[in-house]
């Protein structure tokens, strides 16, 4: 299948006390149309570095340094500023790490996801509306109508990271990038917000990048496996290959983590 997306030879550096050091290196990674790719790798690696990177959102004492990243045929590397902000939550959607630093803590989580819809849609106020609840309800989530008037703080774990796969899908992206969607959750929410995954992956029309360091949630979800380690991919390839046959040392401790 084609590829959406790809990343090629893609450096970041980081700001430390002796200047500018490489956080990871040639990076290549690709999507491909309707598919589920796993990043994993352990923490403080540079995996949500590497997925803000994607969507130019890294922290200011980092840098992209070399490698392109393409998607839909351009390099978004070159794009202005205003035509990346038309990718940016339109046709990629992020699911962030940190729930509560993706909503603003002032409005309504209703009224979020329909900016989405305003800046990336045609759609008409009163559609908006509607569309806001039918989202609230792809997602799962009881009582669209009343849970859009709450404010973020105010919603479940759970619910508020429902809520964010539903701002994040708003704009029909091609491509969702899912840091840790799970990670912050107790373990029974965790797996009804896998199962959410895997019905978006058979209903929607789109491919996820997930970026996690719980091999059981690659297991239940991927179909290919990119591995991060000391800052470069260790070893790529299919799910299966990489559950039945791992090669790399670091693969094999990150194995053995979920089957202890
Ligand atoms: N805003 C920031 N400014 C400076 N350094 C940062 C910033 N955010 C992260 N870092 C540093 O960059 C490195 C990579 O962090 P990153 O968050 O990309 O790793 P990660 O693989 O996502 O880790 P985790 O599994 O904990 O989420 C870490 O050393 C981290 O301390
Ligand atoms: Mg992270």
């Amino acid at each position: 299948m084609k590829n959406i997306l790809s990343v090629n030879n893609l450096t970041i550096q980081i700001l430390g006390s002796q200047g500018f050091q490489p956080l990871v290196s040639n990076i290549n990674l690709t999507l491909r149309e309707l598919e589920v790719v796993a990043l994993v790798g352990g923490s403080g690696g540079g995996k949500t570095s590497i997925g803000f990177s994607l969507l130019q959102l890294l922290p200011m004492a980092m840098k992209i340094t070399q490698g392109e990243i393409l998607f839909e045929g351009r390099n978004l590397l070159d794009l202005t500023n205003k035509q990346m902000q038309s990718v940016r939550g339109g046709k990629i959607g992020m699911v962030f790490q940190e729930p509560l630093s993706a909503f603003n803590p002032v409005f309504k989580v209703g009224n979020q996801i329909a900016e989405v819809l305003k800046y990336h849609t045609n759609l008409s106020a009163g559609k908006i509306k509607n569309k806001v609840h039918e989202l609230l309800d792809v997602v799962e989530v009881p009582d669209p109508k009343r849970v859009a008037q709450y404010y973020p703080h105010q919603l479940s774990g759970g619910l508020r990271q429902r809520a964010m796969i539903a701002q994040a899908i708003a704009a029909s992206p091609k491509v969702i990038i899912a840091d840790e969607p799970t990670s912050n959750l107790d373990v029974t929410i965790q797996a009804k917000i896998l199962e959410l995954f895997k019905k978006l992956k058979k209903e929607l029309n789109v491919s996820l990048l997930l970026i996690t360091h719980d091999l059981g949630v690659v297991r239940f979800l991927a179909d290919r496996v990119f591995v991060l380690h000391g800052g470069r991919i260790v070893e790529e390839g299919k799910a299966e290959e990489i559950f039945n046959n791992p090669k790399d040392e670091f693969t094999k401790t990150l194995i053995k983590v979920i089957e202890d």
